[in-house]
């Protein structure tokens, strides 16, 4: 079998302020002709990785080749062969999006009047043919992507890195890209794509692994890594703490992992999830827990992380905790209001927000 991409223990430390050991082993091959996932939580080591294939960082030990040629000697072969959609978008915001993707052609060696056509050709097949003759700084966040991936394809690469492709796109746009990805791959060119969303490597990865600090915690195909983790999550959302541990310890029997409890939610992964929630009803019935919320849903690729590694990812447990902290202030707020409420004037609110300091403007700005 031939790969287009072959990473055998690539291993990368930044030195700087704080080391950070980004890669500590990472290895992986693509097959020809395929998409492969690479997943992973904020942080932990996908762009680094996908710098490396791409030529643009070195990697401390460990080798890399795209199409049989290694990535560190064979540095312009392989540029000429790839195309790359960079987690930032790499173009010129004064230009144009026709300019920018002429621009690009000509950094590639196109011939002009070749640039010129693909360039039309590429605006069409993005839906930005209104776009294309305006600026770019006068695009959208989704116009910006999708003519980030038209600039990418320009030189119509034999293999396509897509860094976060569809990160900050909405469902129609999100949905365009994945056909836009589909086509491609049935016209032979391989795709490794960095996400952060499961459904994405479902819909296009052939295979995929998960990275989490810098090393693969899982590999296979989607299939295999949802069979793993259980089809369905059962959400319940409790009135107290002390209720969600004992539900927690109610549910353990439902699911092949372990239930996880945050605050007065639990979560459990189960492979039947209608039967799940009957057993989970009856359970918390008999020994007399209320829900608040009761919730089937299908598993999020932190679903994954937490079933693979125990934990929550770091950055999860910082905007975990931004969000308590933000609820606390959020309560501090309410009861502020529900006392200006209750005074005797009809400036009362305004005027009790003044006794205790607050503007109501700061305030929810501060929990933005
Ligand atoms: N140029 C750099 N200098 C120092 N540290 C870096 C550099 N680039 C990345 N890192 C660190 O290396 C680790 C991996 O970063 P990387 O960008 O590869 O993660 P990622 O999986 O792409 O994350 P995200 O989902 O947020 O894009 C992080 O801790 C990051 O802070
Ligand atoms: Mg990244």
């Amino acid at each position: 079998m031939s790969y287009a991409i072959e990473a055998e223990d690539l291993r990368k430390t930044f030195t700087g302020k704080r080391e950070v050991k980004a890669l500590k082993g990472v290895s992986f091959r693509v097959e020809e002709g395929t998409v492969f996932g690479l997943l992973g939580p904020n942080g932990s080591g996908k762009t680094t990785a996908v710098r490396v294939l791409t030529t643009i960082l070195k990697p401390d030990s460990g080798t890399a080749r795209v199409l049989g040629h290694d990535v560190t000697k064979k540095g312009a072969l392989v540029r000429s062969l790839i195309g790359l959609a960079g987690q930032y978008a790499a173009v010129d915001e004064n230009l144009t999006g026709r300019e920018n993707l002429v621009m690009v052609g000509r950094l590639n060696h196109l011939d002009r009047s070749v640039v010129t056509q693909r360039a039309t050709e590429l605006l069409s097949q993005f839906n930005l043919v209104d776009a294309g003759d305006r600026p770019l700084k006068t695009y959208s966040g989704g116009m910006r992507r999708r003519l980030d991936l038209a600039a990418a394809l320009v030189a119509r690469p034999t293999v396509l890195f897509l860094d976060e492709p569809t990160t900050g796109l909405d469902p129609q746009s999100r949905n365009d890209l994945w056909e836009v990805i589909e086509q491609l791959v049935e016209g032979g060119t391989s795709v490794l794509l960095t996400t952060q969303y499961l459904e994405e490597a479902d819909r296009l990865a052939k295979t995929l692994v998960v990275l989490d600090q810098g090393r693969v915690i899982a590999e296979g195909t989607p299939g295999e890594l949802k069979a793993n983790l259980g089809a369905t999550v059962l959400e319940v959302g409790l009135n107290t703490v002390d209720e969600a541990g004992r539900t927690g310890q109610l549910l353990a029997a439902l699911g092949s992992h372990q239930p996880v409890v945050s605050g007065t939610l639990v979560e459990v992964t189960v492979d039947d999830g209608a039967q799940a929630a009957m057993a989970g009803l009856r359970s918390l019935d008999e020994a007399r827990i209320r829900p608040v919320t009761f919730t089937l849903r299908e598993p999020s690729l932190d679903d994954v992380f937490i079933a693979l590694t125990g934990h929550k990812s770091e950055e999860e447990k910082e905007a975990e905790s931004a969000a308590d902290n933000a609820r606390r202030k959020n309560r501090r707020r309410s009861d502020e209001r529900e006392l200006a409420e209750h005074l005797p004037f009809s400036e009362g609110p305004q005027l009790a927000e003044e006794a205790l300091g607050g503007s109501g403007s700061s305030s929810t700005g501060d929990n933005q």
